[in-house]
């Protein structure tokens, strides 16, 4: 949540702040704001409520003065509604002292009781203004010292935070300090910055550092220094980016979800890419790495939304290919049941912003347990990875729309991946199997594109003429079933429609009842020609609720016809062995939301309420 930008160096910084917000306006819509050391010393400071436009447009119409030295933020709240007073930056010392923060301090109230008790004021509701006016005094009695004062203040604070600041007294120096909250460096000629995560800076550099837990960072345009909480010197390890600047960027197309779903080919092909050696999987980042899945008896999976999707899918293929037994779990839930885990439990983690606070917490939790990790994520510098023992990255490119898409493709790859690795290191797989395996996968590209070019116009219209469907339903079976999980949770966050998604064996136990005349139903049928047996009782699914008057939408395999009497529109993906079938299914359901919300008039890459990296527990 909150995105964070920091500039030094010669250029005026108020643009590159605002092309850096930009970046990360996923990161949280509610306001934005800015703050700049002006040439002649003075701190110019705007911020107002609403979508990062309102702040540009502001800015268009009254400028700042220049300065090349600056801090930006754009924000989910949490602490006080989206005001223009709650906006950050927050001032202090006398308002020489501008300071952005993301995350949230835990103990802002008693800090808050203290401060107004020895005379402070304060002009918003959040917990950010208590750290700025405590930075603000910690400077004044260290006589003048930003890093001293940030030292002093972190020390009193409890909680996740990333700390930016400027003080109109150091032109040419922004410091910031983090704990549990993301913030990584970008390496310029003459000048430096500072980012949520690199997409905050790619534009100007690929040359990046990142932060450690409990660091402080002080930049100039000529250095940067790091230090952990106690003054110690620490090193910090360099890493290129790969993403460009470009992939980032919209380019023609009307949403980044529309795009991002477009990409889905590529972020299945990008993540296998350099993966396969001699038809076999060969993960460089697990080299030497065997010891992981030799000595172990369990693996549990955590994530959250759409990413424990992606986990629910992969736990088949690790359950079939490596014979191990495995538990998918929603990280926010996994740390307060007191599991029974130890060393020979391996967590693997999957975020696509690798920064999801449930999820770093549970990972965190499970090192302190003993167990080994592995994490999966698609975002270079980010945290949970550094927390692990092991990491695969998957290969999706940014993703900057809310609704992730072609992460829960690539995620669903690096799993399966994994799988044909665990299960080739334990013995449990033969090399022919995994060789067929794989060959499998490297066919998905295609299959998606296919559907892409086949389907997508005629959902896109059917979406269309659902605009007023107040609810839908999705089922499925096996793999099938978190595909369904998936197409409903698509279909809520950007289109504001009640959905469900449900395993369609259970639609007798309970769910069946919501059936009504014309409610909508999506089932996701397996190959008739691979799952017979699970094909049939889909199809006798189907025909239960098309008697109770559903209007029921199959997505089924090409040249499947037993579905036909039974269903009042049919998505077709091309055949695959059941394994693979989820990463084909899932794409109509990515198109059907995407169109209903778009024929709503929904903004789908930034919908209500909600951000994409969620970074507060
Ligand atoms: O960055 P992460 O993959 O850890 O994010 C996890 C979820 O917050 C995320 O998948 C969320 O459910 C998506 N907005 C769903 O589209």
């Amino acid at each position: 949540m909150c995105g964070i930008v920091g500039y030094v160096g010669p250029r005026d910084s108020e643009g590159i702040l605002i092309a850096g917000l930009a970046r990360l306006e996923y990161r949280g819509y509610d306001s934005a704001g800015v703050a700049v050391i002006d040439g002649s010393g003075g701190l110019g400071l705007r911020k107002r409520a609403g979508k990062l436009k309102v702040l540009r447009d502001d800015l268009a119409e009254h400028p700042l003065a220049g300065g090349t030295t600056g801090i930006g933020h754009t924000r989910w709240a949490t602490h006080g509604g989206p005001t223009d007073a709650n906006a950050h930056p927050h001032l202090a010392d006398d308002d020489k002292l501008a300071v952005i923060h993301n995350g949230i301090i835990e103990n802002f109230s008693e800090l808050k009781t203290d401060l107004l008790a020895s005379g402070a004021t304060f002009r918003s509701e959040t917990d950010t203004e208590v750290a700025a006016v405590l930075l603000g005094r910690e400077y004044r009695a260290n006589g003048g010292d930003l890093v001293e004062a940030f030292r002093a203040t972190v020390a009193r604070l409890e909680g996740a935070f990333t700390l930016l600041a400027v003080h109109e007294d150091h032109p040419g120096l922004v410091v910031g300090a983090r704990r549990n909250s993301p913030l990584v460096i970008g390496l310029g000629e003459g000048e430096n910055f500072l980012g949520s995560d690199v997409a905050a800076f790619v534009e100007h550099t690929r040359k990046a550092l990142a932060i450690g837990q409990d660091e402080i960072v002080a930049i100039t345009p000529g250095g940067v220094e790091v230090t952990d909480f106690h003054g110690d010197a620490v090193t910090v390890e360099p890493f290129e980016v790969t993403w460009d600047a470009a992939a980032a960027e919209k380019g023609g197309w009307s949403s980044f979800m529309a795009k991002e779903v477009s990409e889905e080919p590529e972020a299945v092909a990008n993540t296998i890419r350099g993966r396969i050696r001699d038809g076999e999987v060969a993960i460089p980042e697990l080299d030497g790495l065997d010891e992981l899945f030799t000595g172990l008896s369990r693996i549990i999976v955590i994530a959250c939304g759409t990413a424990a999707y992606a986990g629910m899918v992969g736990m088949y293929a690790l359950e079939q290919w490596a014979r191990v037994p495995v538990d998918v779990e929603l990280a926010h839930e996994f740390r307060y049941r007191d599991p029974v885990i130890g060393p020979d439990t391996l967590v693997v983690s999957i975020s696509q912003s690798g920064e999801t606070m449930d999820t770093l917490m549970a990972v965190k939790y499970a090192r302190e347990r003993g167990a080994r990790t592995l994490s999966i994520c698609n975002t270079q510098g980010a945290t949970i990875p550094r927390e692990s023992d092991a990491i695969i990255y998957t290969h999706a490119g940014p993703e900057v729309a809310v609704a992730s898409t072609k992460a829960f493709v690539a995620q669903i790859t690096a799993l399966y991946l994994l799988a044909l690795h665990v299960g080739r290191v334990r013995g449990a797989l033969g090399a022919t199997e995994a060789a067929q395996q794989v060959l499998e996968l490297e066919e998905v590209p295609e299959k998606i594109r296919w559907v892409l070019e086949t389907q997508q116009s005629r959902i896109e219209e059917f979406a269309g003429w659902m605009a007023d469907t107040r609810s839908v339903l999705f089922l499925g079976r096996h793999v099938g079933y978190p595909i369904a999980l998936e197409g409903a949770l698509k279909l809520k966050e950007i289109s504001y429609i009640h959905a469900e998604g449900f395993a369609a064996g259970e639609l007798k136990h309970g769910p069946i009842a919501l059936i009504e005349p014309g409610q909508p139903v999506f089932v996701l049928v397996p190959s008739p020609r691979e799952s017979p047996l699970l094909h049939a009782k889909v199809v006798s699914n189907i025909q239960e609720i098309q008697a109770r008057g559903a209007r029921v939408i199959v997505v089924a395999e090409e040249g499947d016809a037993a579905v036909l009497p039974f269903a009042d529109e049919v998505l077709r993906i091309p055949l695959a062995a059941p394994l693979f079938e989820p990463l084909l299914a899932v794409v109509p359901l990515h198109i059907f939301a995407m169109g209903l919300a778009t024929a709503k008039g929904l903004d789908v890459d930034q919908p209500r309420n909600l951000a994409k990296s969620v970074t507060v527990e």
